[in-house]
Formats: structure tokens, C-alpha cells, sequence
């Protein structure tokens, strides 16, 4: 690349956000982040340069500010390509504050989709969930399985705006897409530089493990063991968050060099491998040497029994594959709660 390439990255301060940028500047990418902090910190950006060397630039945007997105679009021209992070994630949240929810996961995206051809971009990559299957009937899951109705105006969202991007692209726009269908993203890097910093009481299984291991929280509840599966606790697949973040430098370089089959294409990011919580529980026991608390306690409504992705659409067409263990990634999501610890954050 002689010229950097210019890419925007919209809550590009936030877990996934802040190790793609990492992985996207490593390849040679100029980075633009825009973020209206509303569930992250602006000194991630400090953190970002000290793994990498190169500040990204950074706004203090809201995606729903459609005059500033415009006035963002001219004053860093040349943005080849976004990567779409920013949206509330909050499941349960979702259930008490939907129209929240579908103002800004729908309008941040409406609003890119209507900048993206007047400012020349030529595509996005869209953060989608394994959550649009449900409950699939077949594990593990292909891309081809239907779209189940979903459990939450959080997962309801995720699958508009997959046909919001479809409809647009049938419509005639001049955009490229691929939509990226996340499993259980977890850990950190390994310079446990950057990480996931969850707002309040973690709703998600490995913070609250790790809050736990270090004396935040007195015990884990682990949600259901009288599921329909081997030890009866749930089956998620977990990818790591670096690997999960080069599934996006793959996927920008496929919309740059116009590689696409279709306008649109959908990949599975995931291991391929299922893990229940008491596994998971028992590998960050063995890999980090570190025991805690757990207690099983009643099912967590609205949580789906088990699933796992077939990658195989992305291994082959994207050249992408997950690679880190599950052991070393549960030891970096530890050492990211021992350097919070150590910097007084938590
Ligand atoms: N779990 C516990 N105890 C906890 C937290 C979680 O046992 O304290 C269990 C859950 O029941 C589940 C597994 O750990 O079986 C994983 O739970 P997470 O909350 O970490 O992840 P989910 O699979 O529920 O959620 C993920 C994403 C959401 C997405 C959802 C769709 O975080 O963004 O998948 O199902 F919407």
C-alpha cells in the first residue's frame, strides 16, 4: 500500500471496536474512530497508541448526529470503507427500553447508509449475532439457517438491519457488504492494553467470571444445569476477541480489492467448537490456576440452550480462522481484570 487507505471505524473505542482498530492499523490502515463514548472512555484511544505506536483520529460523534456524521464524511475525505460497531448491546436493557434501542441501532445505521455512496465510500462490514438463529435446528449452524424470531428488541435489531443493508443494496446503492455474525466474543490482548470494560454488574459470563476470581463479586451464578445437553449448563462458542478483530481486516480487504460473489455476503465468526459454562469454568480454572466461587442457580430467561458456528464459509471464502486456544485466551481475559486491578479501575 503506498497511500494508506482510510477507514472509518464507528465505535471504534468499545471492546470489538478498540482491537479491530489495533488489528486494522497493524495491516497498514489508516483509521478514523467516531464514538459517542456513551459506553466507553476516550482514553482507550491513548491505549490503542500504545500498542500500535499510531494514534488513530478520533471524534466525539453520535452515529444519530446526521449532520455531524456528514461533516465528519468531508473532513477526513477519502474513507474507502466503514466497520459499524456502534450500537446499545444490552439485551435485558433492550426489553425495558426498546424504542432506545431501535433509535439507535437502526438511525446510526440509516444514517451511514445514506453518507456511505454521497462521500464515495465504497462498503461496510456490519457486526451481526449468532442471536438472529435463535435456537438452530441443526448444530452447528451454517449461514443457511433460518432466521428464527427474535428473543429481544437487542436481537430484533441485529436482524432489521441486516435486511435494512439487503433492501438498501437491491435498491441500487453503489455499497458493498458483509455482514459478520459474532458467536461469544471474549478475552483481550495480550498486552492487556485494551480490553472489555463493562458498565456496572457484568451481564456477560466471562466478566463476571473474572470479577469473581479477583474478589469483585462473591460467587458466579451459573444460569441452568438442566439443559438438554451433556453436563445440562449451556453450549455457547467463544472467539476471541484478536481473532474475531481480524475477521474484519479480511473482510475490508475483500470489499477494497471488490472480491465479493454478491453485494452482500454473510459469514459465521465463530470456533467451531461448543463449550458449556461448567467447561468453561473448569478450563479458566486450569489454564489460569486461579479457583473461584460458582453456584448453579435457575435458568436465565431467554437464554438459548446451545449453539455453535460452522466457519467453514469463512475459513474458505474469507481465508480467515480462529487460532488463539481457548486456554490462552481465558489467561489474557485474566490478565485484563489483574491490570485493571493494577491501574485502580476495578
Ligand atoms: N451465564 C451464566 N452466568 C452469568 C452470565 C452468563 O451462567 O453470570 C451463562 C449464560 O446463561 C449463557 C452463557 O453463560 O449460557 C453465556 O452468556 P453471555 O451473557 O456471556 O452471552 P450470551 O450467549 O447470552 O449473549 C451473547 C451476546 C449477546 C447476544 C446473545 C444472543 O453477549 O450480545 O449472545 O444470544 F445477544
Amino acid at each position: 500500500m503506498s497511500m494508506k487507505e482510510r477507514i472509518l471505524v464507528t465505535g471504534g473505542t468499545g471492546y470489538i471496536g478498540s482491537h479491530t482498530v489495533v488489528e486494522l492499523q497493524n495491516a497498514g490502515y489508516d483509521v478514523v474512530i467516531v464514538d459517542n463514548l456513551s459506553n466507553s472512555n476516550a482514553s482507550v484511544v491513548d491505549q490503542i497508541e500504545k500498542v500500535t505506536g499510531i494514534r488513530p483520529a478520533f471524534e466525539k460523534l453520535d452515529c444519530l448526529d446526521y449532520a455531524g456524521m456528514d461533516a465528519m464524511f468531508a473532513k477526513y475525505a477519502g474513507i474507502k470503507a466503514v466497520i459499524h460497531f456502534a450500537a446499545s448491546k444490552a439485551v435485558g436493557e433492550s426489553v425495558q427500553k426498546p424504542l432506545l434501542y431501535y433509535r439507535n441501532n437502526l438511525v446510526s445505521l440509516i444514517n451511514l447508509l445514506e453518507l456511505m455512496p454521497k462521500h464515495g465510500v465504497q462498503g461496510i462490514v456490519f457486526s451481526s449475532s449468532c442471536t438472529v438463529y435463535g435456537q438452530p435446528d441443526e448444530l452447528p449452524v451454517t449461514e443457511a439457517a433460518p432466521i428464527k424470531k427474535a428473543e429481544s428488541p437487542y436481537g430484533n435489531t441485529k436482524q432489521i438491519n441486516e435486511e435494512i443493508i439487503r433492501d438498501t443494496v437491491t435498491s441500487g446503492s453503489p455499497i458493498q457488504a458483509i455482514l459478520l455474525r459474532y458467536f461469544n466474543p471474549i478475552g483481550a490482548h495480550p498486552t492487556a492494553l485494551i480490553g472489555e470494560l463493562p458498565n456496572g454488574v457484568p451481564q456477560n459470563l466471562i466478566p463476571y467470571l473474572t470479577q469473581t476470581a479477583i474478589g469483585i463479586r462473591e460467587k458466579l451464578s451459573v444460569f441452568g444445569d438442566d439443559y438438554n445437553t451433556p453436563d445440562g449448563s449451556c453450549i455457547r462458542d467463544y472467539i476471541n476477541v484478536v481473532d474475531l478483530a481480524k475477521a474484519h481486516v479480511v473482510a475490508i480487504r475483500r470489499i477494497l480489492e471488490k472480491k465479493q460473489a454478491e453485494q452482500v455476503e454473510v459469514f459465521n465468526i465463530g470456533t467451531g467448537r461448543g463449550l458449556s459454562v461448567l467447561e468453561l469454568i473448569h478450563l479458566f480454572e486450569e489454564s489460569t490456576g486461579v479457583k473461584f466461587n460458582y453456584q448453579i442457580v435457575g435458568r436465565r430467561a431467554g437464554d438459548i440452550e446451545q449453539v455453535w458456528a460452522n466457519p467453514e464459509r469463512a475459513n474458505k471464502v474469507l481465508g480467515w480462522k480462529a487460532e488463539t486456544s481457548i486456554e490462552d485466551t481465558l489467561r489474557s481475559a485474566w490478565k485484563w481484570q489483574l491490570k485493571l486491578r493494577e491501574d485502580g479501575i476495578q
